[in-house]
């Protein structure tokens, strides 16, 4: 017997999980008092196998959340704890930038494999590092990917569009789509500077006259797929579409992209976002089931 906890705040992938994993769902109720303390209340009691969904988009709230649930979880009957958490924040923060920097990648996902005895999630930003086993114990955390899926839905709505990462991390995403899809693909480089400013030297690929796609696995300020939209519009692109595995699209996000003369914008439903247009729900059932085979550890 197994049960999904969701929060309402994602109930459409929720639905579309249960559906597929062809299990009850159950929402957890959750109350904000007037200083800020939260009040969760979960259905009781529960069955053995638990599965809960947490994007953690917006994480600090979502990451109180998921500490106060999982144990209680546990307390009323879980024996295996599954997270399926579509968005893995603080990916990014993966090494020591400046001197005393608290490198949280590490430290956050620690903290989700002591309350979880799984975890699941969708293109984590594994940079500096090849897999999740280099920051939770080995096999604990399983990385899907929706790159396949926007490949795809690319093709079909762009048939021979050339697909543009604007970073080298891209590079990973990029190419796992252009080979699910069959598209020609190139990756460029980004120089940093601060939350708004960044540099970019984009491949010296033939563009004009192309459709182009800019993938990438997620989009925060916008800002990095804005600085790579501008320049390929400038070099004749017929052109310029977006993909994104996480639509975050924080602030003016999606603002600064249509002003950059930006057309489509697709995601993957990692993040519940108006542009959402590819389910990866089969892809976490599949998932979810393989971790809730008998036998399996961790
Ligand atoms: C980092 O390299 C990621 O892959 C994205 O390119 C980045 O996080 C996007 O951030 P923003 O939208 O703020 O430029």
């Amino acid at each position: 017997m197994r049960l999904l906890l969701a929060f309402d705040d994602e109930l459409a992938l929720a639905q579309q999980l249960a559906a597929e994993l062809g299990c009850p769902l159950h929402t957890i109720q959750r109350h904000t008092f007037p200083d800020g303390e939260m009040r969760l209340v979960l259905p009781k009691p529960l069955p053995e196998h638990v599965v809960l969904l947490r994007g953690l988009q917006q994480p600090n709230d979502k990451l109180v959340e998921l500490m106060i649930a999982a144990p209680t979880a546990r307390e009323l009957g879980a024996k295996r704890l599954l997270l399926v958490t579509p968005y893995l924040a603080y990916m990014r923060q993966d090494m020591e930038f400046t001197p005393g920097e608290a490198v949280s990648q590490r430290h956050i996902a620690r903290l989700l494999s002591q309350h979880f005895d799984a975890l699941i999630t969708v293109d984590p930003h594994l940079h500096r590092i090849a897999s999740l086993d280099e920051v939770m114990p080995a096999g604990q955390g399983r990385a899907l990917s929706a790159a396949p899926l926007l490949g795809r839905w690319i093709a079909q709505q762009r048939p021979g569009a050339l697909l543009i990462g604007p970073d080298e991390e891209s590079a990973q995403w990029v190419a796992e789509a252009a080979a699910a899809a069959g598209l020609a693909h190139a990756v460029g480089r980004k120089l940093r500077q601060g939350d708004h400013q960044v540099q970019l030297a984009l491949p010296e690929v033939e563009v004009a006259g192309r459709p182009v796609v800019l993938l990438d696995d997620m989009a925060s300020t916008g800002r990095t797929l804005v600085g790579a939209a501008e320049q390929l519009l400038v070099r004749g692109a017929a052109s310029i579409d977006v993909a994104v595995t996480h639509a975050l699209f924080n602030g003016d996000a999606l603002l600064a992209l249509r002003a950059a003369g930006v057309g489509a914008i697709w995601s993957a439903n990692t993040v519940p976002h108006a542009s959402n247009a590819v389910s990866i729900a089969p892809l976490l059932a599949r998932a979810v089931d393989e971790a809730l085979q008998p036998g399996q550890a961790g």
